[in-house]
């Protein structure tokens, strides 16, 4: 897969995993990534489907409904990715944590919802509920920051609920933070994931 690996300041920081929004590139969520953890390394991936010319993780039939069997395949070729980037650039495969943004965080969701042990951690900005009707792995002990906004559009504060409820049921420790915008990332958004990272992750 296309995508950028960058040598962290500390070895035992958390190894940053970025998944950008529709339409992004692998250098999109760079500057989060240097205000959350600097000292981290980081690995930004870019999506391998193609929606009318626009990178994307996984393929969609319309606005905010997945291509389920196309979202199972492509978080399968992450999980796999993840792995054998980890043992390429030697880092601990067990301390990775994504930071994803709208489709990106949708298929940071969706490595939860599939694989035990995918991440460590994750910031959600703007995710949706990748998948109904299965069973998620234990993900006790699992720190999950979810950004949201009031007035979205594309994921309503109603699945953004739901999302919480999914993954607190299968044992994550998930923060929801509001912001009263729409689908856009701000950077009081990107500030609180910041904090809560220094604070459960750093
Ligand atoms: C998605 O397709 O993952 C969501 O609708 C978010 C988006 O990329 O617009």
């Amino acid at each position: 897969m296309k995508h950028i690996f960058k040598e962290g300041g500390r070895p035992d920081a958390p190894t940053l995993v970025l998944f950008h929004g529709t339409g992004g590139t692998e250098h999109d969520l760079l500057p989060l990534a240097e205000m959350i953890s600097p000292d981290s390394a980081v690995l930004s991936v870019r999506g391998n489907v193609l929606e009318n010319g626009m990178p994307r993780f996984f393929r969609r039939l319309a606005e905010g409904v997945f291509d389920e069997e196309d979202l199972i395949f492509r978080t399968k070729e992450m999980f796999e990715f993840l792995d054998q980037a980890a043992g390429e650039y030697g880092f601990d495969r067990s301390n990775v944590v994504a930071i994803g943004y709208s489709n990106g965080a949708n298929i940071a969701g969706s490595l939860l919802f599939h694989y035990k042990n995918a991440l460590k951690g994750a910031i959600l900005h703007h995710p949706m509920v990748p998948r109904r009707g299965i069973v998620i792995p234990d993900l006790s002990g699992t720190p999950i920051f979810i950004g949201a906004g009031e007035n979205d559009p594309i994921c309503s504060a109603r699945e953004t609920e739901e999302l919480q409820e999914l993954l607190s049921g299968a044992g994550a420790s998930v923060k929801v933070h509001w912001e009263r915008y729409g689908h856009q990332l701000t950077s009081t958004e990107v500030q609180a994931a910041a904090a809560w990272f220094r604070e459960h992750l750093a």
